[in-house]
């Protein structure tokens, strides 16, 4: 089968179309394409604004949407779109008119994709970037008459992991993982500790208290100078600090609470003293340290709990999503720590480019719930911020 797979949850704009065979029982899934448009409007603000963020999905879809099909060409008037239809749509996205006049348009325009499904993410995230993503699903499969899915975005992350093969080269095989799993999901809005008894059937063991560790990661930046995504800017230049000062020390919060739940804006509170209190402004090598001390007591701290929760849940499998994931020195000290008690081939973090926000593990996870059946109306999908798995 053939899926359309669309992401909009934060300031990503995804679309994918995925091909799933099956092999002695196993899905084998292959990207037949795949745009992301990464809202670069955000840099200067340090963090990401919802309606912001919205108006850029509505604009980015349609050019996305055009690259991602070029292949069944145009034959206008194929897909006969009544005036019933067009009002409907019209109805149903009164807030983005000109996503339903552009996606109208798009349609009779085409041929209609060879494709089985769309899915699409419906939550957590920010609920005006959602929508985007979400009218534009229903539109489609309305017109195209076909079964759409949502999809927990976070699940998406969590099976990230699952596509193991490079894009160009398209047969991609299935990890075989071994349950119970403990999945650690770091990224800008969530810091989550989830048992993975098997696949779909979560049980969330541990969050954050207040802000997440990506978010940590681009307060901290945006104190320091650095730009919007913080993660990448901060990893960069601690990379660069030489040594260790023994006036750069920062807290490691919650490290030995006896739960697995984090806490990051104190440690954040913590880096705007330590740097209010040095001699200004800071030289490159003190900022790399700054940058450096705070990625590893972010590392510290995720690294305590994933073991402890590893230990308890006799674990046989660690899977590592989200933005953060992509953390170089989250991933090496991660991975020495968990080798003590996992074979390295148990320990998945997600290929590098699908660590942060795509559309391809939407369509992953999209396939798994289309299987397990039980779908919705179109009509019935709404965006919901605080989903839960
Ligand atoms: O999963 P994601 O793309 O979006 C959300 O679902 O939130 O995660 C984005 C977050 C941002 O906070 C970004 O700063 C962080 O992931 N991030 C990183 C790195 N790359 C992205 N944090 C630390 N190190 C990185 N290399
Ligand atoms: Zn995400």
């Amino acid at each position: 089968m053939k899926l359309l797979a669309i992401e909009t949850s934060c300031d990503d704009t995804g679309l994918a179309v995925l091909e799933v065979t099956e092999s002695a029982g196993k899905p084998v899934f292959s990207v037949l394409t795949s745009e992301l448009s990464s809202q670069t409007i955000h840099t200067n603000y340090g963090g990401v604004f919802p309606m912001m963020a919205k108006r850029e999905h509505v604009t980015n879809f349609p050019i996305l949407l055009e690259k991602i099909f070029s292949g069944p060409g145009t034959d206008p008037g194929s897909v006969h779109v009544s005036s019933d239809q067009e009002t409907q749509i019209s109805d149903m996205l009164s807030h983005e008119p000109e996503l339903a006049t552009s996606l109208i348009a798009y349609v009779r325009a085409h041929t209609k994709p060879d494709i089985d499904a769309i899915t699409v993410t419906v939550g957590p995230g920010l609920e005006p970037a959602l929508w985007v993503g979400i009218n534009a699903a229903k539109t489609l499969a309305i017109l195209w008459d076909l079964p759409l899915v949502p999809v927990n975005h976070m699940e998406g992350h969590i099976l990230s992991v699952l596509f193991l093969g490079d894009q160009a080269t398209g047969i991609q095989p299935i990890a075989d993982v071994a349950f119970p799993a403990i999945a650690l999901l770091v990224s800008g809005g969530h810091t989550e500790l989830v048992l993975v008894r098997d696949w779909m059937e979560y049980e969330l063991i541990g969050q954050t208290r207040d802000d997440a560790a990506g978010e940590a990661f681009d307060k901290v930046a945006r104190l320091m100078g650095l730009p919007y995504p913080g993660g990448p800017e901060i990893s960069r230049l601690a990379a660069s600090a030489e040594g260790e000062s023994e006036e750069i020390e920062l807290p490691r919060p919650m490290l030995h609470s006896d739960d697995y739940d984090f806490s990051f804006s104190g440690l954040k509170t913590a880096v705007r003293y330590l740097v209010q209190r040095m001699p200004q402004p800071l030289d490159d090598q003190t900022k790399a340290q700054v940058a450096n001390e705070f990625q590893q007591a972010v590392i510290d701290v995720l690294a305590t709990k994933t073991m402890k929760a590893l230990e308890a849940y006799g674990a046989q499998t660690l899977i590592v999503g989200g933005g953060v994931s992509g953390n170089q020195e989250l991933r090496t000290q991660l991975t020495e720590k968990a080798s003590e008690l996992l074979d390295e081939s148990r320990i998945l973090f997600p290929k590098r480019e699908l660590s942060t926000d795509n559309a391809i593990m939407i369509g992953i996870a999209g396939y798994f719930r289309f299987k397990a059946g039980n779908l919705p109306e179109p009509e019935t999908l709404r965006a919901i911020g605080s989903l839960e798995l």
